[in-house]
């Protein structure tokens, strides 16, 4: 029988928590409810609990046998700030807030691979069940990794996994390399000099300026970083001033970078200061630069991307597996924990419907035993039991 067979004799128990957890969302470093569930599963499970690791982050370890290497799991936990539109018998009971991305299903998923992996444990080793808070930008994997969870919890791989709309239920996609963008938000403070909109021989004008360095900051990806080098700088938000005869003090571009190597990212941060100082002191005002990197590019390594491809094809089969998407410009803090272990992350099918953040998404239950048997397979595979040889 296969982790995904066995598993399936659990899916009512999971769809029953994955929707509990659905109907009580909690925002990114606010999942106590959610966090509290997880530690009293696992515990239920008999898997030891480390709760409060980065805040809400728990961490559940499993030991067997004498191997000592140690393969780590993670699912994120946390929803997002948006009114759920569906009409679903377990909608969110929360005003403003959704799973709208599937980290309930994400979450029940990994809770799955613990129960089999604790039930069977047909595995030699360590496994580290990895429930992270505060995805959506939150810096949930980062309060984990400066929580030392490498140290405490050793890792010689990281796996990772997000459902994907449109992905027929039962496929995997992976592919090696960067996988998906890092991403950094920027603000430029433009500072001018302020005086009547009637006199403006009497100031600087900020407004004017900030519109000349957005217009600038489209020559970086053109003109600055290689064609080999995909890469997105979006201004999203230019304010300033409060009144149609006032020339006012400051103007502020914002917006967001993505790329998928780091030192890209810091080719762009470059060019970004340099232009906005230049072409502010060209009108005689200044330009500051605020750039702060939200995710590191997502970087599959070789030998875990093989893991997963192994064991997608042991567990379903070679037409099931996915090789050939293209990376996507979107991010995931995953990264940073694949910046320290290597590891991958992959895309589960989700079936059709609304992609993840629109408010009618719904998590398919139907791929929670895919997901969790590819977890369990790949720390069956990956650690291995001693066998006569
Ligand atoms: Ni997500």
């Amino acid at each position: 029988m296969t982790p995904i067979d066995h598993i399936r004799r659990d899916h009512d128990t999971l769809t029953a928590i994955r929707r509990d957890l659905h109907a009580h969302p909690e925002l990114g470093m606010e999942e106590h409810r959610t966090a509290d569930l997880v530690a009293r599963k696992l515990e239920e499970w008999g898997i030891e609990v480390h709760r409060g690791v980065g805040g809400t982050g728990v961490v559940g370890v499993l030991r067997e046998g004498a191997g000592n290497r140690a393969i780590g799991l993670r699912a994120d936990m946390d929803a997002l700030p948006m009114e759920e539109a569906t009409d679903l018998p377990f909608r969110s009971t929360v005003p403003g807030r959704m799973h709208a991305c599937g980290h309930d299903g994400h979450t029940a998923m990994l809770l799955g691979a613990a129960k089999y992996l604790a039930e069977t444990r047909c595995f030699s080793g360590t496994v580290n069940l990895i429930f992270q808070p505060g995805e959506e930008g939150c810096g949930g994997a980062l309060a984990m990794l400066a929580d030392g969870l490498f140290e405490r919890f050793p890792c010689d791989a990281i796996f990772g996994m997000h459902n994907r709309t449109g992905m027929d239920v039962g496929t995997y996609a992976v592919r090696e390399g960067p996988a998906m963008a890092g991403g950094a938000f920027f603000d430029i403070l433009v500072g001018g000099k302020g005086s009547h909109g009637a006199r403006p021989e009497e100031g600087i004008d900020p407004v004017l300026t900030a519109c000349h360095v957005a217009t600038a900051l489209q020559s970086i990806v053109s003109r600055n970083l290689s064609p080999r080098d995909p890469a997105v700088v979006s201004v999203t938000k230019v304010t300033g001033g409060d009144a149609y005869n006032v020339i006012p003090q400051t103007a502020v571009i914002s917006g967001t970078a993505r790329f998928f190597a780091r030192e890209v990212g810091e080719e762009i941060e470059d060019a970004m200061r340099r232009l906005a100082e230049g072409v502010a002191a060209g009108f005689g005002a200044t330009a500051s630069l605020d750039w702060r990197l939200i995710f590191a590019p997502t970087v599959n390594a070789p030998e875990p991307t093989a893991a997963v491809v192994d064991a997608v094809r042991d567990l379903v089969g070679e037409a099931k597996l996915i090789t050939t998407k293209p990376p996507v410009m979107g991010s995931e803090d995953f990264s940073f924990m694949l910046e320290q272990v290597p590891g991958a992350y992959l895309n589960l099918g989700n079936g059709p419907g609304f992609s993840p953040h629109h408010p009618g998404y719904a998590f398919n239950d139907a791929a929670i035993p895919f997901g969790a048997g590819l977890y369990a397979r790949l720390v069956e595979m990956g650690l291995p039991k001693a066998t006569e040889t």
